[in-house]
């Protein structure tokens, strides 16, 4: 829990006082009074665009899985949870999980792989899927459903889940030495990255022939393709201007172009950035982390190694290039968009706010609802200025149980076309979905933001919501994660 005084949103028992909180923060956060039900409710819009028809505007955020089997397979668990993304109901399934495209561009040894020897697992996910989707909705029609593909770049652990084994574009001041890279260390060659980019449409066409209905390049919270959009300082054909550093994102395209031509093709970005954030040794005592504080960097101005940050003021944001980037999607005939924020590595609470923090983080510097404002007003931003892409927006779950209300009201509003769902999928995967059928909500199941489905796995245990989800709770995984957290 914080030391600076946050008003937990589970003590506030309706919306009223919830409204009331948000004046008391002067956040602007659209938020109905009444949930309306059936076609009544924004939630349940269908949307025709862009090549893709959507019957609600429910989506299943990706989440990357510490559960496949070495081999890059999926194990029971996996396919558990992509049964649980099934029955939330979602009209649209942002890759499930990010699946690396290689093992060496795993996050973590148990992270999913896209290869020959894992076609039938990845098949049977997404069959899974659509077999609860169907159970749950009575419907025959079926969910758009997409796989991430990611090479995790600075943050691959293919072998061992706590030995980094970073594949880095540039050095970087701050974020090098966190993961103990010599300052003479290589970087990824210019071949290397075109090794990458075959790896990458080698992907698509196997997700393509699996039968996804599309692979999103993903382009966020500091993993490879979202190092490449702040290549500032690297020399060379993949650095230095925008045109070099999103030359890896079109060559990606033109591949999966001629080698997948029925595939739809998505991008995941981090829409802004800041610094890296670490806990204030000044508040930190044994056991307890300290509140977060950005790291020192007035020595690194103007500040070349961010992605819309102001290089002026790195803790301040910078659209320009994120406007220039989407620009650059609807110019490549990209339509479908998931924006999100920083990384869950070096500041996670831009990136999910949360009331507790992961293990590896630090108490929130702010209320975390001013971090779900604000990933909602870049999204509407955004959604203005580009109104034919359809925009997925982030970081929901720390709404709890006034998510639907906002939901409602900010899909009424266009603030954006879809409302992604992440943690709360892993504790209650049908929330959306049973508050727009005039169903009661279960409050019981409200992710309340404890962070365990991110600590977990950094302590090398599989992901899941071991607070809420019985799987977990009653398993020895949990008595595991919790003598794990004591250490
Ligand atoms: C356990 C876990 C795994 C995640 N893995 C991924 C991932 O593979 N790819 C990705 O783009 N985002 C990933 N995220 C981020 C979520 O998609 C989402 O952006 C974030 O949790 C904020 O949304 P929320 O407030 O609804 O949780 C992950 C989040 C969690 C909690
Ligand atoms: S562990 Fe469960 S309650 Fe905690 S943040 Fe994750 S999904 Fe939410």
């Amino acid at each position: 829990m914080s030391t600076i005084p946050i008003l937990r949103l589970g003590a506030i028992k309706n919306v009223q006082r919830f409204k009331e909180h948000l004046h008391s923060l002067s956040l602007n956060i659209p938020c109905d009074d009444e949930l309306l039900a059936g076609p009544e409710s924004s939630i349940r819009w269908p949307l025709l665009r862009g090549g893709f028809k959507f019957t609600n505007r429910i989506a299943v955020q990706p989440m990357e899985g510490w559960d496949a089997l070495a081999d890059g397979n999926p194990s029971e668990y996996t396919l558990r949870r992509w049964r649980r993304f099934g029955s939330s109901g979602a009209s649209l399934i942002w890759g499930g999980e990010a699946v690396a495209v290689s093992h060496e561009g795993r996050a973590n040894p148990n992270q999913l792989v896209l290869a020959p020897h894992t076609f039938a697992g990845l098949a049977a996910l997404r069959v899974t899927l659509l077999q609860s989707y169907r159970e749950t909705t009575g419907r025959d029609d079926k969910p758009v459903v997409g796989l991430q593909l990611t090479h995790s770049g600075r943050f691959c652990r293919p072998n061992v889940h706590d030995r980094p084994e970073p594949k880095i574009l540039y050095h970087h001041p701050i974020l090098d030495p966190r993961l103990g890279v010599p300052a003479d260390s290589p970087v990824l060659t210019d071949e290397q990255i075109a090794g990458i980019v075959r790896d990458f449409h080698r992907a698509a066409r196997a997700a393509w022939e699996l039968g996804f209905d599309f692979v999103d390049i993903k382009h966020c919270h500091g993993y490879l393709g979202h190092e490449f959009l702040s290549a500032h300082t690297r020399p060379g054909r993949y650095g230095g201007s925008f045109q070099n550093r999103t030359r890896f994102l079109r060559e990606v395209v033109e591949g999966i172009r001629s080698f997948a031509p029925g595939l739809q093709i998505s991008v995941r970005l981090s829409a802004f950035d800041t610094v890296p954030f670490r806990p204030d040794p000044e508040t930190s005592s044994p056991g307890k982390l300290g509140i977060g504080i950005p790291e020192p960097h007035a020595h690194l101005i103007p500040y070349h190694w961010g992605f819309s940050v102001n290089s002026a003021c790195p803790t301040e944001m910078d659209l320009s290039e994120t406007i220039q980037f989407l620009a650059l999607l609807e110019h490549l005939e990209i339509r479908l968009v998931n924006l999100t924020a920083g990384s869950p590595y070096y500041n996670p609470h831009i990136q999910r706010p949360a009331f507790y923090p992961p293990s590896d983080g630090y108490q929130p510097p702010e209320d975390p609802i001013v971090g779900v404002a604000r990933q909602l007003a870049v999204a509407r931003q955004l959604k203005s200025q580009f109104p034919q892409l359809i925009l997925v927006g982030t970081a929901f779950s720390y709404l709890q149980d006034f998510l639907p209300h906002v939901a409602q009201a900010a899909l009424r509003e266009g603030w954006v076309d879809f409302v992604g769902l992440g943690r709360m999928v892993l504790s209650y995967p049908g929330l959306l979905f049973d508050a727009s059928e005039g169903r009661s909500i279960q409050h019981r199941l409200v992710c309340r933001t404890f962070s365990d489905c991110t600590t977990a796995p950094r302590k090398g245990l599989p992901s899941g919501c071991y607070p809420l989800d019985h799987y977990y709770k009653a398993s020895e995984l949990a008595a595991k994660l919790k003598s794990a957290k004591a250490r």
